[in-house]
């Protein structure tokens, strides 16, 4: 028996993908449409659902509209979850529920969940799953008892909303709470991510809650991406010039460049049985080392023009390694570093941030990354994030898009690849995202991880096969 799902804020399609993983016996799910405004992840949508599956553009627009109504009438079921931004709820709330749902229904920013709901209220599936960010129950307040009276405000205002279309938002086995909060690491997952969601059905039943498969061995990066072709960063070298705490790196070019060089070099060891450590384009990168390196420290002048010639030198070298071993997933190329970056990446231990190399009282405290650090320390100190092999990754964030930076790999100078971040989200190896690095970094940022969302998938099969009943 196939279930009809409409996948509404589709994006790259982690959603869709986990609901087409799901199964009970003979149970499965279809989706029927996927309804996404941005270009390039209406690409990545037809790619793997079809090309017919995908309805391009805006959902609040009533053209759009029309044609998703007409086009899903008795579907069983419809999943999304409107974009985060919209997620101001907590601001205007301050005076209480009536005001809050009023907030809900009239702040321009929060139309998208009209639209939603004005969806599901026309269509009128037998179940809604409604899935968002944790920050829609806590949002940053003043005081302690604020926080827990709007977390109740917020996400009880969006319950009351399917309510009120007819919906039971009930769980089983919970006479107050009507959302669940899952960390997708207790679903096979291996990162950090914690996600709200809603289970809502209009025949009366109590929802299902999810049970935390039990693993034996907990997630972790080495599994999920241990494994793959050693990637090298390119260096940019036109805007060298103008970066910050340059100074820090020249004044200290020995130290710096031998933490570099040092942190490829050891890659021969650690990734010895894998063929692309023993090619003749790495090793002309390790020569080049060997060779170049002494002869740009034995300069005394002009040292920043020489070390522009060995940073284009390794450069080249390096566009031949990508050629040879990585063009064929471009995925899996890293984006270019800036020289103060791959140094500090060489030189921070796994798992330790740049937090804590700037705290005087911390194991991990480093005066040398101390004076490197280039932001404003009074805002985020925690802006660089080396991860380890033997946990699970932090919550991979659309933010890669602008900077990986919290998301350094545990023993390449460099930050996670698109591919990386896929695979940490859980997304099939073979899965291809349509679009440039950046638009592939925002669409898996943004996704329901694939494992996260068939373990929600079987679930609502559960609910459906006794509503068949
Ligand atoms: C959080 S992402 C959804 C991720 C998706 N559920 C997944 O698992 O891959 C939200 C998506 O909503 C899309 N979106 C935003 N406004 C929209 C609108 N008015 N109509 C259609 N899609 C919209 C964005 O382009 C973005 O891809």
């Amino acid at each position: 028996m196939a279930y009809t799902v409409l996948d509404l804020f589709a994006g790259g399609g982690g959603f869709s993908t986990g609901f087409q993983m799901a199964r009970r016996g003979d149970s499965r799910f279809e989706i029927i449409k996927a309804v996404e405004l941005n270009e390039d992840a209406c690409n990545t949508l037809r790619n793997h659902l079809g090309e017919n599956k995908v309805i391009e553009g805006d959902l609040t627009k009533k053209e759009i509209k029309d044609r998703i109504i007409a086009e899903c009438l008795g579907v069983d079921v419809i999943i999304g979850g409107p974009p985060c931004q919209t997620y101001s709820l907590a601001g205007p709330a301050r005076s209480g529920k009536p005001e809050m749902r009023e907030a809900l229904r009239t702040d321009p920013r929060n139309t998208l969940f009209r639209h939603f709901f004005d969806l599901v209220g026309q269509i009128r599936p037998r179940i809604v799953v409604f899935e968002n960010v944790e920050g829609i129950i806590s949002k940053q307040l003043d005081t302690e008892e604020e926080l827990s009276k709007k977390q109740q405000i917020a996400i009880e205002v969006i319950c009351d909303e399917l309510e009120s279309l007819g919906y039971s938002t009930r769980i089983e086995g919970d006479l107050v709470k009507r959302y669940q909060v899952l960390n997708a690491v207790n679903y096979g997952v291996p990162q950090q991510r914690k996600r709200v969601i809603i289970i809502a059905n209009n025949q009366n039943q109590l929802n299902p809650t999810l049970d935390v498969l039990n693993y034996e061995i907990d997630q972790t990066l080495l599994q999920a991406i241990g494994r793959l072709p050693v990637v090298l960063p390119e260096i940019s070298v036109s805007r060298m010039k103008s970066l910050i705490n340059l100074n820090v790196i020249t004044q200290n070019l020995e130290k710096s460049l031998y933490a570099f060089v040092g942190s490829i070099k050891n890659l021969k060891d650690t990734y010895k049985e894998q063929p692309e450590v023993n090619s003749d384009e790495f090793n002309k990168i390790i020569r080049y080392f060997d060779e170049c390196l002494p002869k740009l420290l034995s300069k005394k002048y002009k040292k920043l023009i020489y070390l522009e010639e060995f940073l284009r030198g390794y450069n080249n070298l390096v566009k031949k390694y990508v050629e040879r071993h990585l063009a064929h997933r471009q995925s899996h190329i890293s984006r270019e570093h800036n020289i103060r970056d791959v140094v500090m990446f060489s030189m921070m231990k796994p798992g330790s941030s740049s937090a804590q190399f700037m705290n005087k009282a911390s194991l991990f405290y480093d005066k040398f990354l101390d004076e490197l650090y280039p932001y404003d320390r009074t805002k985020h100190v925690d802006t660089y994030v080396r991860h380890s092999w033997n946990k699970p990754s932090n919550t991979i964030l659309s933010h890669m898009e602008k900077d990986g930076l919290k998301f350094i790999h545990p023993d390449q100078p460099r930050t996670f690849t698109p591919y990386e971040a896929a695979l940490i989200q859980s997304f099939p190896p073979d899965y291809v995202f349509s679009g440039g690095r950046n638009a592939q970094y925002r669409q898996i940022g943004n996704a329901v991880p694939p494992l996260l969302a068939r373990s929600i998938g079987e679930a609502i099969l559960e609910l459906l096969e006794n509503m068949d009943r």
